[in-house]
Order: C-alpha cells, then sequence, then structure tokens
C-alpha cells in the first residue's frame, strides 16, 4: 500500500460536530486515508462540545486550537492564526471544512493560501441576507474551496449562477441526516421526554440563539409574549444556548420567560436528548439551520422565526414554515387544526444516510483514482 493522504477534518461548533460524526468514522476506515481531527475550540463548554464527541464516539481531537469566544474579528482571525501554523507544521493533502461558522471560512482560507486543497461539506446554501454572519461565510468559504459538496440541487444552482465551474460541484446529500439514521435506536430508547414529563405528540421544542432573535432587549420580550401565548395551548420546552441564557439574564428577562407553568427551560442537550424531544414534538419552533433540516426528515412541522432560510427546499419539500415572532400561536394553531398523524412534505433526495459514504468516495476518486 502506497504512503496513505493526509486529511484534516475541522469541526469548531456544536452543528459541526453533528456533521463531521460519520465522516470522521466514514475516513477513518478508509484505508487509503489518514484523517487528523482538529477542533478549533468555537465551543468548549462540556455540554456544547465533549458530550457530542461522547455521543458520536469521536476520539480526542488530534488537535486542540483553543479559539474559545470573542468577536467576529477576533475569533476568525485567532482561528486563521493558529490553523496557519498548524497546517504549514504538517501539510494535508486535503482540509474538509463544514457548516458556516467562523472557523470554516477561517481554516479554509489558511490552507489555501499554504497550497492545502480544501473541500466543503454543505457548501452552495444561500439565504442571500448578508446581514447574517453565516452567510458572509458561506460565500467566502464557497469562493475559495476547490471542491463542494452540497446538500440538495438548489445548492448547485445557486453555485453556477456564482458562476462556478461544474467540476467543482458534487451533489452528496445532507450529512446531518447520516448522523440521525446512525443514532436513531438511541435516541428512541432515550428518556429525556419522559424524564421532563412531557406527553409524546403533545409538546413543542424551542430553540433560539441567532443573533437577529436575541440580542435585543424588546425582541427578547415579543419573544416571551409569543412563547408564553404558545405554552397556554401545550408545554413548551426550551434548551437554551449559551448565547441565548446570556442575553436573557443581561436583559434580566430570565425569570419572566420562566414564569409560566408550562415553558420548561434546560440547559443545551446533549445530541441524544435533543432529538429524543425532537421526534416526540407535535411542533418544532426554532431559528437554528440544522433543525430546519431535521423536522424535514421526520416530517414534523416546524416553524422557522426567521425572514429567509439558507435551507428554502426544507419550505418547499419539507415540513418548515417562515414566519414572524408575532405570528408564532395563530401558525401553530393553524397547524393543530389541519392535523393528521402522519408525517408532513416529503424527504429531499440525497437525504438517506449515506452521504458520508459519497463524500469518501468522492474523495478517493481524486486522492487515489478509485
Ligand atoms: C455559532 C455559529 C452559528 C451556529 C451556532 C450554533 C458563527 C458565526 N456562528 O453561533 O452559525 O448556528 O454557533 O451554536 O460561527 N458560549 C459559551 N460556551 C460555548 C460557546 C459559546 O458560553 O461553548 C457563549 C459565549 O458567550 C459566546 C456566545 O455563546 O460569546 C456565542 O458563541 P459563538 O461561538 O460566538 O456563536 P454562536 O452564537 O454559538
Amino acid at each position: 500500500m502506497n504512503e496513505r493522504i493526509d486529511i484534516d477534518l475541522i469541526a469548531a461548533a456544536r452543528p459541526n460536530f453533528i456533521k463531521i460524526a460519520r465522516l470522521y468514522h466514514a475516513l477513518a476506515e478508509a484505508p487509503w486515508a489518514r484523517v487528523r481531527l482538529v477542533h478549533t475550540g468555537q465551543h468548549y463548554d462540556a455540554n456544547m462540545s465533549q458530550s457530542f464527541f461522547e455521543a458520536f464516539d469521536l476520539p480526542t481531537p488530534d488537535l486542540h486550537l483553543n479559539i474559545g469566544s470573542g468577536t467576529h474579528a477576533e475569533q476568525t482571525g485567532h482561528t486563521l492564526i493558529a490553523y496557519e501554523r498548524a497546517c504549514a507544521a504538517r501539510p494535508p493533502a486535503w482540509a474538509i471544512v463544514v457548516g458556516d461558522v467562523n472557523a470554516t471560512v477561517a481554516c479554509s482560507l489558511a490552507a489555501v493560501k499554504l497550497g492545502v486543497r480544501v473541500a466543503h461539506l454543505e457548501a452552495g446554501l444561500r439565504s442571500n441576507d448578508r446581514s447574517m454572519p453565516e452567510e458572509i461565510n458561506r460565500i467566502v468559504t464557497d469562493r475559495i474551496a476547490d471542491l463542494l459538496w452540497t446538500p440538495s440541487s438548489d445548492a448547485n444552482d445557486n453555485l453556477r449562477d456564482e458562476g462556478v465551474a461544474e467540476e467543482r460541484i458534487e451533489c452528496v446529500g445532507n450529512i446531518m441526516i447520516d448522523t440521525f439514521v446512525h443514532m436513531h435506536e438511541r435516541i428512541e430508547a432515550d428518556g429525556t421526554r419522559e424524564r421532563l414529563g412531557l406527553e409524546p405528540g403533545n409538546y413543542v421544542v424551542a430553540t433560539f440563539h441567532r443573533p437577529v432573535n436575541v440580542d435585543d432587549r424588546a425582541w427578547c420580550q415579543r419573544m416571551i409574549t409569543a412563547l408564553h401565548a404558545l405554552a397556554d395551548i401545550r408545554p413548551v420546552v426550551l434548551p437554551l444556548h449559551p448565547r441565548t441564557a446570556a442575553r436573557l439574564a443581561a436583559f434580566d428577562l430570565h425569570d419572566a420567560l420562566a414564569s409560566h407553568a408550562h415553558i420548561v427551560l434546560m440547559p443545551p442537550a446533549d445530541y441524544i436528548g435533543f432529538m429524543n424531544l425532537v421526534t416526540g414534538a407535535a411542533l418544532v419552533a426554532t431559528d437554528s439551520g440544522g433543525i430546519q433540516e431535521e423536522t424535514t426528515y421526520l416530517g414534523i412541522p416546524c416553524l422557522t422565526v426567521r425572514p429567509n432560510t439558507e435551507r428554502p427546499i426544507t419550505v418547499t419539500t419539507g415540513s418548515n414554515q417562515l414566519i414572524d415572532i408575532d405570528a408564532l400561536v395563530e401558525q401553530a394553531a393553524r397547524i393543530d387544526a389541519r392535523r393528521n398523524p402522519g408525517r408532513i412534505g416529503r424527504v429531499p433526495d440525497l437525504w438517506d444516510g449515506r452521504t458520508a459514504e459519497r463524500v469518501v468516495a468522492s474523495l478517493a476518486r481524486r486522492c487515489v483514482g478509485a
């Protein structure tokens, strides 16, 4: 056997860990590859990082950059410097970045300038909203990466519209669904909803962490009013992202949110516990990207409190709907009124649990001609 090909697999934040999970294991099994797991350290709390590594049987990262929190420039800049150093010390043939967080763009930039080829998994998504930091990260990463693995055909169209050459684009499907499919039995066997006293099919899961939804006091108050009105109908369970918890504390609004008897506040849940809550929910209200996709896969109604989404296929094909915060209760009631027990929407093509396999095959074709 010839020398193995060095590949860096980079992850930074909670949703990244879900995306690299199956890919790490698939690459580790590939006889031609030697994978180095790089954690940039953007998320560092145990329940935002370690618990995910444990759930997914991921080893301790080979390299930890310990970047931590900061402004966008600080986080991006520190990651750029630290990863450049790591790359220069042991240049991989390929760096794989996922998603749209600050580390995605920072590591891509460090790598391409050192002549390391970059592959972006979850490429081509666009909200067309440049006020979102993630949109800037997506545009820049896709512009400089060599290979763009997309989750759905609409992402291919976005890239073509931006003039990306066809040979750089490959639709591989949705990597988050791989993780769900692999963990499905453990998710079903988990007792989180029972522990919280929630009746399957009769509660709402809510998550909010986007700056646009949590960084302004008046907006937070509107959010609390909407969630209380929702909780008048059925219990609402709300795992609090650290950003959201910090904002509520700073605005002195935490107790106001918690004051409703049917609002269940909890710290960030681990993957299995959280997905146990989602799979039993009547409805999900969120501003997350990944949850729009997971609910689409499950056919569970999802109300996304955002003016746009980089994942329009979850609306056109799946179970997602974009709404204004003030319309939350009205839309929830409408979903209730047309409720039937079956799933809603359709699962997009290639959201089948085999994306990691396709990614490894795509890379093998380029690395060893397989
Ligand atoms: C980041 C991503 C976002 C993703 C989200 C998932 C960017 C631009 N944004 O946003 O796309 O949806 O992760 O969670 O990369 N904090 C902790 N402990 C942690 C991590 C963060 O307390 O382990 C707190 C810090 O106060 C920090 C704040 O949360 O300032 C926000 O964290 P940060 O990593 O800046 O962005 P997220 O809001 O998590």
